[in-house]
């Protein structure tokens, strides 16, 4: 192996630029070429590939986003589109490609393997921490940073006025970075996708509350609970308010999507550091001659593991935090 190429792919995540650092100062120190290629698998189809030297990733570590950019491209699943691809990457002589996105850019990765013998590693950059074969996705924590520090910032006018606030966070069917935020910033009540929306439950807590003299609340609802049975994100935390004020009509209560907000901004001491060690040893496993491999993080010891392996396991629901959550807000 001489020659690899590394892209960002999928949904943005704070962590990512700390292993495409990694990745070009493993992959210098191994003796590399190292391409980067801009905007995912669109720009590898469109040839948007340029050469990395050690200069090009210089004060990128902390930074939120991704430097390479990166896309959702529908054409990277026609057979024209893959051909397409190989065909750049066999013009820069790329043999070792490190994709750092979420489970469809690992999908997308595999079939250039599987259809063209093109040596592949996933790093697992989204901040969903949706993926069960890991314990932590690059991104996750910073996202999850977003959301205490955003909620903190809401207790001040919240309390103030005596309000509830019901706040949205991201992670497609995943409630990760909701309960974890919630535990973290003692929210007094979270709904995740795992559980399923109950507002019997969340009506519960505000009276119980309220019968303590407890009258401003932190409702955290991941965007993925489906409160009126659809996929509707960015509108759940407005949906649950609405359907809050049909059971407690006098109540006082605000809505916010807290969205965006959530990939952006510095990465986390953990993700910057997850991100360097991630990246270098998906070079290390290139080197080597792996193919094929995602990384992960495992009880704090950085692995990989066989790709189609990896992303048959599926995700087990972490209680302990949920009931954390929970019974830490009782009053
Ligand atoms: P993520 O990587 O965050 O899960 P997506 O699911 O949107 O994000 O996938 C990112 C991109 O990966 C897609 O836009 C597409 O270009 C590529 N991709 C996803 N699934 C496949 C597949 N089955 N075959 C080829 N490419 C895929
Ligand atoms: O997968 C990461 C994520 O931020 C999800 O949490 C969210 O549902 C989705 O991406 C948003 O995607 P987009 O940036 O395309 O709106």
């Amino acid at each position: 192996m001489k020659t690899i190429g590394v892209l960002t792919s999928g949904g943005d995540s704070q962590g990512m630029n700390a292993a495409v650092y990694a990745t070009v100062r493993a992959a210098i120190s191994h003796g590399l070429t190292v391409y980067g290629i801009y905007h995912g698998y669109s720009g590898l189809i469109r040839d948007e590939v340029r050469k990395l030297d050690a200069k090009s990733v210089e004060g990128i570590i902390p930074l939120g986003g991704t430097v390479l950019g990166t896309s959702r491209c529908p054409e990277m699943m026609t057979s024209e589109g893959k051909q397409k691809a190989v065909d750049v990457l066999k013009k820069y002589g790329i043999e070792g490609l490190v994709v750092i996105g979420g489970d469809g850019s690992f999908q997308g990765a595999k079939a250039l393997s599987t259809g063209y013998g093109i040596k592949i590693i996933g790093i697992p950059g989204t901040i969903d921490n949706d993926l069960a074969y890991t314990d932590y996705t690059l991104g996750f924590d910073s996202a999850v940073a977003v959301v205490v520090n955003g909620v903190e910032m809401l207790r001040d006018t919240m309390s103030a006025n005596d309000r509830t606030c019901v706040v949205e966070v991201m992670g497609r069917d995943c409630g990760d970075i909701a309960m974890f935020a919630a535990l973290i910033c003692g929210a007094e009540a979270v709904c995740v996708p795992e559980k399923g929306y109950d507002p019997d439950k969340i009506v519960e807590v505000i009276e119980r509350n309220a019968r303590a003299g407890k009258k401003d609340n932190i409702i955290i609802v991941a965007e993925g609970i489906r409160s009126d049975g659809t996929l509707d994100k960015g509108h759940e935390a407005d949906k649950v308010m609405k359907d809050l004020l049909k059971r407690l009509p006098e109540l006082n209560i605000r809505s916010i999507s807290l969205g965006h907000l959530q990939r952006s901004g510095n990465a986390t001491v953990y993700d910057r550091k997850l991100g360097v060690m991630m990246g270098a040893h998906a070079v290390k496993c290139l080197a080597e001659g792996k193919t094929d491999r995602v990384i992960g993080i495992k009880n704090d010891v950085v692995f990989d593991e066989d790709m189609l392996t990896a992303l048959a396991k599926t995700k087990r629901f972490n209680q302990e935090i949920y009931d954390l959550a929970n019974n830490l807000v009782k009053y």
